[in-house]
């Protein structure tokens, strides 16, 4: 690492309060917010104490607000300012492009196995109320890029009309293929609608260059911005071709009020923007996409992969323990992964923070604890982990922990 990454790394640590007193290493689930995100939301609702919200001042500056937010998240994307529409989450954009694109019974519907319900679920959906055909390609952790790709070429045929997948995988914390994957779904006709929930903030998108029909992302996990709020990309010669679900104002391009003329919008992108949005949250968000930008996208996933490999190292020498997330460099990504013989994966990362304040979370679907590197994450961070999890791996946890888990989770 370069004195120069290291010094803006410690710098973004120390913008982050909660780093102060725990290992926070869950940010695939929410981020950690830092300073400059926390004082712009506070900000926001200043000037709205002060100037009310529909003063022509207050007005202007959220104007303004949310047209750098849209120019900043159009540049972390790759794509142009009227391709990208703010949402709610990953999964309502998700749900926008899906149930938007007009499937009919028989159609194909292809999605992977390492999927989060928030993708899964639109795609059985799709299934339960078009009469869709689903496919469920089987993908493993230790897949490389190649193996993943002839599987989805197995899956997608002539009848495909939508492939939906995460470019990053929640529960094995791998890395798709997806620019092959958009191109093998597009000479067959299918369109690519990808869930990004764990990719913004993390891997450097380009929804250009990769070709994507629709890519969405949330605020609260990479970003490290507010919850609450969301983008979707649309590729803006295909708005037209997914109708907005939620449907206000802005999903009209005119009306009258008697009922006899209204006509849809079709071309813009605000069409799937149903109303009003929490403004502290935006004027948050845009200072974590900022943030985000002038970090480096290559740089911030440098940072994060080299954390992966200095827990690949550090939980390879514990006795009992497995490292269930990619062990290979074209899959690796921040999210690691890892399952221990005889202990339960939820008790221990309930154990972990209990014992040790570190925060993390389990996968059920692969029993694996999963942390989450991001760049204010340090490898100390990580020793201490493996410390406990080694413990935890040589001696179970202990029998009074447990009797409380238990009687926690089963409240
Ligand atoms: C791959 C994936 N998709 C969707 C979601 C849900 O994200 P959101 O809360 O932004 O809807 C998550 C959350 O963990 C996820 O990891």
């Amino acid at each position: 690492m370069s004195d120069a990454d290291a010094a803006r790394w410690a710098e973004r640590r120390a913008q982050t309060p909660v780093t102060r007193d725990y290992a926070y290493l869950n940010a695939g689930w929410i981020g950690a917010m830092s300073l400059p995100v926390a004082d712009a939301m506070r900000a926001q609702i200043d000037l709205e104490l002060t100037f009310g919200a529909t003063s022509r001042h207050a007005m202007d500056e959220r104007m303004a607000m949310n047209t750098r937010l849209r120019a900043s998240a159009a540049r972390m994307l790759g794509a142009e300012v009227e391709e990208i529409a703010i949402t709610g989450n990953t999964t309502e954009g998700v749900n926008i492009a899906v149930n938007g694109l007009a499937l009919e019974p028989g159609d194909g519907v292809v999605t992977s196995s390492v999927e989060h319900p928030g993708g899964l679920i639109p795609a059985y959906y799709t299934r339960s109320r078009r009469g869709a055909e689903l496919r469920v390609v089987q993908v493993a952790a230790a897949d490389g890029p190649g193996a993943m790709l002839e599987a989805f070429d197995r899956a997608i045929d002539d009848r495909t009309k939508l492939v939906l997948f995460s470019e990053i995988s929640y529960s094995t914390g791998q890395l798709m293929p997806l620019g092959a994957i958009v191109e093998l779904a597009h000479a067959r006709g299918a369109s690519v609608v990808v869930d990004g929930a764990q990719t913004a903030g993390h891997v450097p998108v380009d929804v250009h260059a990769l070709g994507v029909d629709a890519y969405a992302v949330p605020s609260h996990k990479w970003l490290c911005g507010p919850s609450g709020l969301g983008l979707l990309y649309v590729r803006r010669d295909r708005i037209a071709d997914f109708d907005p679900i939620k449907v206000g104002g802005r999903a009209a391009a005119s009306f009258d009020y008697d009922g006899n003329a209204f006509e849809p919008q079709r071309d813009a992108i605000t069409k799937f923007e149903v109303s009003t949005m929490s403004s502290p949250s935006l004027a948050g968000l845009a200072v974590a996409i900022d943030q985000y930008n002038e970090a480096g996208h290559q740089a911030v996933w440098d940072r994060m992969r080299a954390l992966n490999r200095y827990a690949e190292q550090c939980f390879d020498r514990i006795e009992g323990v497995t490292v269930t997330s990619p062990t290979r460099d074209d899959t690796r990504t921040g999210l690691f992964l890892f399952r221990t013989e005889g202990v339960d994966a939820q008790a221990l990362a309930a154990w972990l923070q209990a014992e040790g304040r570190i925060i993390c979370r389990s996968v059920k679907q692969f029993e694996s604890v999963r942390l989450s590197f991001h760049v204010y994450n340090i490898e100390e961070e990580i020793d201490r982990t493996a410390a406990l999890v080694a413990r935890a791996a040589s001696a179970g946890l202990p029998a009074d922990f447990l009797a409380s888990f238990q009687a926690a989770t089963e409240a």
